[in-house]
């Protein structure tokens, strides 16, 4: 990047590179969500290959969307907001390059080794261990940078969304040390530190802490930096971000058994893992309150605003997928939903709905100032993305209620006599219409990303055209 664009205080680089990798790996994860859901419609698209199977392909989209899209646009967002709200510079220029570098190449990994089938079947934790050591290293360096960059503000306070970062970036380092313990065997392969039910246990404290602190209280961050300055209004209570805060990050921590109800825990944890996500509707919605409320007095905004309209349709998803997430783990209704795709329209509920569309917003907004600008090259467009975006994710998660609930009864109908009324079979037929429609759901989403790439494109381009000097006889 040249001289001309580095700004002078602020170490803008590596978020622009977080930046242009976000809207990189959301096309590729996404389409990678879109064939594994052409798969679920035509099975032929397996191909017949290994590599290309669905079962393969699966933990590619997760890790794709998830760390490498979600990933990306967290460095990028968190790199941007400490500088900025802490008026200093990132702590080591060369640690926060190494962070980009090493991320990116930890997911070269996971695209390479996934559809070879290296993995150690811990569902959002599949990879192998020495990609897992990469990852320990650079996420330790990730802390280093943002840790240090606050320990140096210069400002007397720290603003709540640096709150959420660094409890995001830390709990993130326990978990995946922790969870990813194990016995390498050989080069690639290892076996888990841990055994039966305390193995269950252990990665579904790590996969429901995954969603709490990757997918929640990091985009949460983003949500307090990027709703209030897209509005131009103040947040609008300090004192309840700070009271959320502390109840959803303690909270949290308790709720991974209601991925395991019915199992072999013992039954005292399914049950303290139900109440506390009954709980946590609370400090969750008491987050979703505080963004939309920012808007008051700026409600106006939406109608000529759609960057404005991204975060606060995301606020809208995040508060429907945490009433959803707490109704789901009540054991009864988790009888009904559990091995459903109800399962999987909650995820999308807050994965499209929340993760995705809070990053776009934040990305528009974003993006043009790195770039030396206050707006992106086309408005129109961004609108054009937010209403394939909106529809895409209604049409997702309608269609996996439908197959979800649909599924559910089918499996627990029985006969006067006891048996059952339908084959597993006859399920999954029944589901065919639904899969379409998330796959069409799927399709609205790539192209509202490709509209993305296209307007990123031409707003970094101008820049770039703004900056090279003119020729001779223009000058003349
Ligand atoms: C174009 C958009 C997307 C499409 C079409 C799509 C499609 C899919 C499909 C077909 C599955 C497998 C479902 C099954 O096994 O029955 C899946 C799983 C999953 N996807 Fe997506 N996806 C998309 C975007 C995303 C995004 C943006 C995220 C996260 C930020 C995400 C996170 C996940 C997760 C966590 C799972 C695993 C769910 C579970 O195990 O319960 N997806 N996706
Ligand atoms: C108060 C908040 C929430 C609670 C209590 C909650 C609860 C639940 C429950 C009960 C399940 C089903 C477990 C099962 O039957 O296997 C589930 C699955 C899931 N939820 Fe949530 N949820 C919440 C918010 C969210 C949010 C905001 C996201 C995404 C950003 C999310 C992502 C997921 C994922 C990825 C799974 C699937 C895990 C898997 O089986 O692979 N949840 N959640």
């Amino acid at each position: 990047m040249s001289r001309a664009l580095e700004h002078p205080t602020y170490n803008y680089k590596v978020v622009r590179q977080f930046a242009i990798m976000t809207v990189v790996w959301g096309i590729v994860g996404m389409a990678l969500g879109v064939t594994i859901a052409a798969q679920l419609v035509w099975p032929e698209l397996n191909l017949g290959l290994p590599w290309t199977s669905f079962g393969r392909l699966r933990p590619l989209h997760t890790n794709a969307v998830i760390f490498a899209f979600g990933g990306s646009a967290l460095f990028a967002t968190s790199y941007y907001v400490v500088q900025r709200t802490c008026q200093t510079r990132l702590i080591s220029d060369k640690l926060a390059a190494f962070t980009f570098w090493g991320w990116q190449a930890v997911i070269l990994a996971a695209v390479v080794t996934l559809p070879l089938g290296y993995t150690e079947v811990k569902e959002y934790a599949e990879l192998e261990w020495p990609i897992d050591i990469l990852l320990a290293v650079v996420w330790i360096s990730y802390a280093i940078v943002f840790l240090g960059t606050i320990k140096q503000r210069r400002t007397s306070h720290i603003y709540v969304a640096n709150w959420f970062f660094a409890a995001f970036i830390l709990t993130v380092a326990v978990l995946h040390i922790v969870n990813s313990a194990a016995i390498p065997v050989s080069a690639m392969y290892s076996i888990s530190l841990y055994s039966g039910t305390i193995d269950a246990m252990t990665q579904w404290w790590y996969g429901h802490n995954a969603v709490g602190f990757f997918l929640t209280a990091g985009f949460l961050g983003m949500m307090y930096y990027f709703v209030p300055k897209q509005a131009e209004r103040p947040v609008y209570s300090y004192r309840l971000s700070i009271v959320h805060f502390w109840a959803l990050i303690m909270v949290y921590m308790w709720a991974g058994p209601h991925h395991l109800h019915y199992t072999a825990l013992p039954n005292w944890a399914q049950s303290l893992g139900m109440v506390m996500s009954i709980i946590l509707l609370a400090p969750s919605w008491g987050g979703m309150i505080n963004g939309m409320m920012t808007l008051s007095g700026a409600w106006h905004k939406l109608r000529t605003d759609p960057t404005l309209r991204f975060l606060v349709v995301a606020l809208s998803f995040y508060g429907m997928s945490t009433f959803e997430g707490p109704m789901m783990a009540v054991k009864t209704v988790n009888a009904l939903s559990h091995y459903t795709d109800w399962t999987i329209g909650h995820v999308h509920a807050g994965a499209l709905g929340w993760v995705a569309m809070i990053t776009i917003g934040s990305m528009y907004h974003l993006i043009p100032r790195l770039y030396g600008r206050t707006e992106m090259y086309s408005v129109s467009l961004i609108a054009v993305h937010f209403w394939l975006a909106t529809i895409g994710t209604v049409l997702y998660i309608a269609a996996m209620w439908v197959n979800g609930i649909l599924q559910g009864l089918m499996w627990r109908a029985v006969n006067p006599d006891g048996t059952l009324m339908y084959t597993f079979v006859e399920s999954v037929e029944a589901s065919g219409p639904g899969y379409i429609v998330r796959m069409i759901g799927g399709l609205c989403w790539v192209a509202g990303m490709l509209v993305m790439a296209f307007n990123v494109f031409m707003t970094v381009r101008r820049q770039e055209s703004l900056r090279r000097p003119l020729p001779q006889s223009a000058g003349a």
